[in-house]
């Protein structure tokens, strides 16, 4: 597919969803955030594709925002729409079957912070900047930033970051379970790798079956214990199962993507 604001490459099974607008530091305009999402679609339809990063162009920013020119003149019911949008785009990042990891080079602030807390996972080059600056504009969170930002670091540090709009450093994001590793930059995408190459080991059904469950804790209305069960009984369904005790009882390593590696020897 052709965009414009990203740039989308696949090897070795990872889609890299790169944000490419590094002379606006890749602050997110509608376009960018469409394409985002629909990148993240076309990897959740593309068997060869088992997991995603998503970087941003350019050694300075990860993503520094919504794109603050797009809105400057906007109504409540465009700024209700636009925010409606990024819920949307951000929530299947969230739900992605496959694991999504944020390789954050840079400045992640407002929409990007956000961005990067829908992505499963969060590493961090050690020049990163993390921040929700919204409140110097008049404005609040958008993108899910006021409600997952809770989930990953707490009520009272989530409440800190935005009330003073302060940037942290990758260090602290670390303290606070924002992020999960800090690296060098030129380590960043290598750890994000190795973290997939782990995962690309286990079975995709599990791993897409951990991702619903863990949703399932922050969904009003549902039972995450009895999501738990069902997600848990619809395991011994799947060949997942059959192939992973089998190499267990037959001393071997699993191999979940028997179909697809026979796939690629023909
Ligand atoms: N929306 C639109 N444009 C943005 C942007 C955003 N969120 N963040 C950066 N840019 C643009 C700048 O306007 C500038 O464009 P120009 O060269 O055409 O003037 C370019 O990106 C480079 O940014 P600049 O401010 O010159 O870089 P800096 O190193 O001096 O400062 C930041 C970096 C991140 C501290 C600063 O750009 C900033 O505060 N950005 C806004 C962050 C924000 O409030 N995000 C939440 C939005 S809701």
């Amino acid at each position: 597919m052709n965009y414009q604001n990203i740039l989308a490459s696949s090897k070795n099974h990872i889609l890299t969803i790169t944000v490419n607008r590094p002379d606006k530091l890749n602050a997110l305009n509608k376009k960018t955030i469409e394409e985002i999402g629909l990148a993240v679609k076309s990897a959740e339809a593309d068997k060869e594709v088992r997991g995603i990063i998503i970087t941003g162009a350019g050694p300075k920013a990860f993503v520094a925002g919504a794109d603050i020119t797009e809105f400057v003149n906007y109504t409540a019911d465009e700024g209700k729409a636009l925010s409606a949008h990024g819920h949307k785009v951000f929530n299947s990042i969230e739900l992605c079957s496959k694991p999504v990891i944020a390789a954050v080079n840079g400045f992640a602030l407002g929409g990007g912070c956000e961005l990067a807390m829908s992505c499963h996972m969060r590493v961090a080059s050690d020049n990163a900047k993390f921040g929700q600056p919204e409140v110097n504009l008049g404005l609040i969170p958008g993108y899910g930033g006021t409600q997952r930002m809770i989930q990953l670091i707490g009520k009272g540090k989530a409440l800190e970051l935005q009330m003073t709009a302060e940037m942290i450093t990758a260090q602290q994001a670390l303290g606070l379970g924002l992020v999960n590793y800090v690296t060098t930059p030129d380590q960043l995408i290598t750890k994000c790798e190795e973290l997939l190459g782990k995962i690309f080991t286990k079975s995709p059904k599990a791993i897409a079956s951990i991702i619903r469950c863990t949703d399932a804790y922050y969904k009003d209305g549902v039972d995450g214990f009895q999501t738990e069960m069902d997600e848990f009984g619809a395991c011994f369904r799947s060949d997942d199962f059959k192939e992973g005790t089998s190499a267990f009882l037959e001393k071997r390593p699993p191999d979940f993507h028997r179909t697809t590696n026979t796939i690629n020897t023909k």
